[in-house]
C-alpha cells in the first residue's frame, strides 16, 4: 500500500507511512487565482492500493475538493483501490434532518466522494458512528480516546475522573475510564438549534481535590467545554484537563477554555493545532494493516 500525503494532513500521512513501513506519495497542490484547486501525485500509483490521508477540518469545502481530486488522480493513474483516511470528517454532525427542509449533509458528502473514486473510508471518532452504515462504500470508525487517555496516564494522572459534557457522549468517558482506572460521569447539555447557545445542568460529582478530565470528540467554538469547565471548577477539583480528538478551536476557543479554569487542553493530530500532542497514526495504521 502507498500512502498519499494529502495537503491537509501531510505530517500525519508521513507518520502513518512510517508505522506501516511503506512508501508515501507527495502531492503538489495549488489554488488558481479564482480559488479553484489543482493537485498532482508526484510518484506512480500504478497497480497499487492507496490510502489518501486528508482531514477535512476548516476550510472543509476546499479540503473535500482536494480529496476528491486526489481520488480521481489516483484512479486515473492506475491505482487499484482507493481508501480515504479522513480523521475529521466534515459535515458528519448533520447526519439527519433535524428540521423540515434540511439536507443530510453527511450522506451527500459521502456520495460525492464515491463518485470521485473512493472505495473505502476510515475516519476517527465520527460524531455518530451509525451514519457510516448509510455511506455508499465500507466505512470504519476508529477511536483515538484510548490514545488520549494513555497520554494522561503517562503524565501521572491515573485514576482521574473522566467526564463527558453530554449524556450522548458518556461512552467516550467510559472508554477513557477503562484506561485511566478511575470513575466516570456525564453532564447534560442542550443546545438551541437556532442560536447555537449551550446550556448544561449542574451535577454534584465527588471530585473535590481530585483530577478531572473532560473528554469530547470535537472542540469547535469551545462553548461546550467552557460551560462544562465552569460547572466542574465549582466542585473544587485539584486540576481540570480537557482531552478532545478534533481540536478545531475556532476563533477564541482555546483562550476562553483556559480562562474558564482548564489547566491543559490535549488534542490529536486529526486536526493540526497548538494542542495536537497525541498522534492518531497508531490507531489508523492498525486499521489499514487490517
Ligand atoms: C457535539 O455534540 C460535540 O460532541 C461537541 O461537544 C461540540 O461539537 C463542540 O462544539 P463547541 O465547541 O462549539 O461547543
Amino acid at each position: 500500500m502507498r500512502i498519499i500525503l494529502g495537503p491537509a494532513s501531510a505530517q500525519l500521512g508521513q507518520r502513518i507511512a512510517e508505522h506501516l513501513k511503506t512508501d508515501s506519495v507527495s502531492v503538489a497542490f495549488k489554488s488558481f487565482p479564482d480559488g479553484e484547486n489543482y493537485v498532482r501525485l508526484e510518484s506512480s500509483v500504478q497497480d497499487e492500493d492507496v490510502a489518501i490521508v486528508q482531514t477535512t477540518s476548516p476550510p472543509q469545502d476546499n479540503r473535500l475538493v482536494q480529496l476528491a481530486l486526489m481520488a480521481d488522480a489516483a484512479k486515473r493513474n492506475g491505482a487499484k483501490k482507493v481508501t480515504a483516511v479522513v480523521p475529521y470528517l466534515a459535515y458528519a454532525r448533520q447526519d439527519k434532518m433535524f428540521l423540515q427542509g434540511e439536507a443530510i449533509s453527511a450522506e451527500a458528502v459521502a456520495r460525492m466522494l464515491k463518485a470521485a473514486g473512493i472505495d473505502r473510508l476510515i475516519t476517527v471518532n465520527v460524531h455518530q458512528e451509525k451514519v457510516l452504515s448509510r455511506f455508499p462504500f465500507p466505512a470504519k470508525n476508529v477511536s483515538a480516546i484510548p490514545l488520549l487517555a494513555e497520554y494522561f496516564v503517562r503524565k501521572g494522572h491515573k485514576n482521574a475522573f473522566a467526564v463527558s459534557p453530554d449524556k450522548g457522549a458518556i461512552y467516550i468517558a467510559e472508554e477513557a475510564g477503562r484506561i485511566l482506572g478511575g470513575e466516570c460521569g456525564y453532564l447534560e447539555k442542550s443546545r438551541d438549534r437556532c442560536t447555537g447557545q449551550v446550556s448544561m445542568e449542574k451535577k454534584a460529582f465527588d471530585v473535590k481535590g481530585k483530577t478531572v478530565i473532560i473528554f469530547d470528540d470535537i472542540i469547535s467554538s469551545g462553548g461546550t467545554i467552557v460551560t462544562a469547565a465552569k460547572i466542574l471548577r465549582e466542585l473544587g477539583p485539584k486540576k481540570v484537563f480537557v482531552a478532545c480528538v478534533h481540536p478545531l478551536l475556532i476563533g477564541e476557543a482555546e483562550k476562553s477554555i483556559l480562562k474558564a479554569g482548564v489547566d491543559e487542553i490535549v488534542g490529536t493530530d486529526s486536526v493540526m493545532s497548538s494542542v495536537s500532542k497525541v498522534s492518531v497514526a497508531p490507531a489508523i495504521s492498525r486499521e489499514l494493516a487490517g
